[in-house]
């Protein structure tokens, strides 16, 4: 059998204790791994195509570029493990230069992974392909991988900026657990740039990442029953130098109640749920957080217009806890 689903999806209950434990803290937040139920995905798609989201095709760009140079990195007949892998846009790309012994999607959104990965199976019928429904951020559950194989993983679009510092530097150390010592990460890392660029990214005119934003409320009242009323709340993201992160926050746009399972939560107007963050890293930084997380960095690869980064890490000294 060359195609295997495993699902090791999180329980209901986990979105309902992580929903009413945010909604309880000052200030409220959620967290963005719940944006991607199958619509969210689906809009994470369109975003993905949008004239200011930058950062998809310039990813996309630098992998079409420098495929022959990755694969060096890399190393050909690897497991090769994709982190928050999405649509396989990317993977197509790298898939006839890293030619790997397995491809091994790792995502949180279980019905996108099953299309998308089931897509690649068609298309690489040679290919073993292990696609694994998992929460990654919560220990890195992963079925039994061949143990005389090198491991590879490749974690793009700048999911990492979506942790705080200290968080990220917990899951790439576990990830490098995962991986072994000399394994091979090749991580997207968008930049630090001019804050205009970063706000029109995240405030599109056909306001696609707005809807990406509300279909959190509504998934939340779907599956923890729940009653936001999606009318009376706006998108809101800007740059917030100080932290060097884009934030996304739903705003409650008058004085509220809102009930989940039965528990009721007070906002007043202007109140936010802090929904995302996505930090930007300059290249120095990002060296200074893998180094920390126990990676040597061995090459960076840098659009022309200096927008996103593309850097190959190797495990170093695997030091520091797995969970
Ligand atoms: C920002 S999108 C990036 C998608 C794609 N890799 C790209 O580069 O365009 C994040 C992806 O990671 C997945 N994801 C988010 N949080 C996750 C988590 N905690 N565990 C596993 N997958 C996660 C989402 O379902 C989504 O497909």
């Amino acid at each position: 059998m060359r195609y295997r689903f495993h699902n090791y999806h999180p329980p209901a209950e986990d979105l309902l204790g992580e929903v009413l434990s945010g909604l309880a803290c000052q200030p409220k937040r959620l967290s963005p791994k719940f944006f991607y139920d199958r619509r969210g995905s689906q809009l994470f798609e369109a975003i993905t195509r949008l004239p200011e989201y930058y950062p998809t095709r310039t990813e996309i760009g630098i992998l079409r570029e420098q495929g022959g140079r990755i694969a060096e990195h890399l190393g050909h007949e690897t497991v090769l493990i994709e982190l928050g892998s999405g649509s396989p846009d990317k993977i197509r790309v790298l898939l006839d230069s890293l030619r790997p012994a397995v491809y091994m999607p790792v995502d949180i959104s279980g019905e996108h992974l099953r299309d998308s990965s089931s897509h690649i199976a068609r298309d690489y019928p040679d290919l073993q392909i292990e696609a694994v429904c998992a929460d990654y951020s919560n220990g890195l559950q992963l079925p039994e991988m061949p143990a005389d194989t090198a491991r590879a993983a490749f974690f793009p679009g700048s999911s990492i900026g979506n942790f705080e510092p200290a968080v990220a530097i917990d899951l790439l150390r576990n990830v490098g657990h995962e991986l072994g010592p000399g394994g091979a990460m090749l991580i997207g890392v968008d930049l630090k740039k001019d804050f205009h660029k970063l706000d029109a990214a995240y405030n599109d005119n056909q306001q696609i990442t707005e809807a990406f934003n509300l279909n959190l409320l509504t998934r939340i009242n779907r599956e923890a029953d729940a009653n936001f009323d999606i009318n009376h709340f706006d998108h809101l993201a800007f740059y917030n130098e100080d932290e060097g992160r884009i934030e996304m926050h739903l705003v409650s746009t008058c004085d509220q109640e809102v009930r989940v399972d039965g528990r009721r939560f007070h906002f007043t107007s202007g109140e936010t749920i802090h929904t995302e963050n996505s930090y930007k890293y300059n290249v120095n930084e990002f060296h200074d957080l893998a180094s920390e997380a126990g990676y040597k960095a061995e090459n960076v690869w840098i659009d022309n217009d200096e927008l996103f980064s593309v850097h190959c890490l190797r495990v170093d000294s695997l030091a520091g806890n797995a969970d």
